[in-house]
């Protein structure tokens, strides 16, 4: 959410700074409307994870069978080594670091969408 307001600033700061420039008005909304949709997309990774079964198991903020995400943001730095490490985990499955329930594998899952999906992840981390 918080970045939604960034960018939102970003786009008045934007029109702002355009207005005293010769520019048309409908190069403005154009750009303000690229930029406002930008805004609003949602984070590739969230999206392969709204598209796969990981919500069967795992929710933001709550922990149903697996970790919830924050808690797997909050144990884990975003570092390449962790992301290839999480993104290894997806795809082949496993358990035994929150508990007995097992992870089942998505053998199908790329790496690099294995690895979009973490990066989500950790960006959940709480300040
Ligand atoms: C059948 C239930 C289930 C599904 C489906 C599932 N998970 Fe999990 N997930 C778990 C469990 C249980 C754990 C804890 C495993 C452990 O303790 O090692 C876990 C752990 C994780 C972890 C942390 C791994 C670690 O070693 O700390 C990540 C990241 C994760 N899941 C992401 C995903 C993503 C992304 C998907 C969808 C592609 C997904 N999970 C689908 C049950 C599931």
């Amino acid at each position: 959410m918080k970045k939604t307001f960034l960018i939102l600033g970003a786009v008045v700061i934007f029109m702002a700074s355009f207005s005293k420039a010769d520019l048309t008005r409908e190069k403005t909304v154009v750009a303000t409307a690229t930029l406002a949709s930008h805004a609003l997309q949602s984070n590739p990774g969230e999206k392969l994870i709204n598209k796969s079964d990981c919500l069967g198991c795992h929710n933001k903020t709550n922990k149903i069978i697996g970790p919830a995400y924050v808690e797997i943001a909050k144990k884990y730095p975003a570092t390449e080594k962790n992301i290839n490490m999480l993104a290894d985990k997806i795809i082949k499955g496993g358990t035994g670091v929150w508990g007995n329930m097992p992870m089942t594998a998505h053998a199908t899952l790329k790496k690099d969408d294995a690895k979009l999906m973490v990066k989500y992840i950790l960006s959940l981390k709480k300040k």
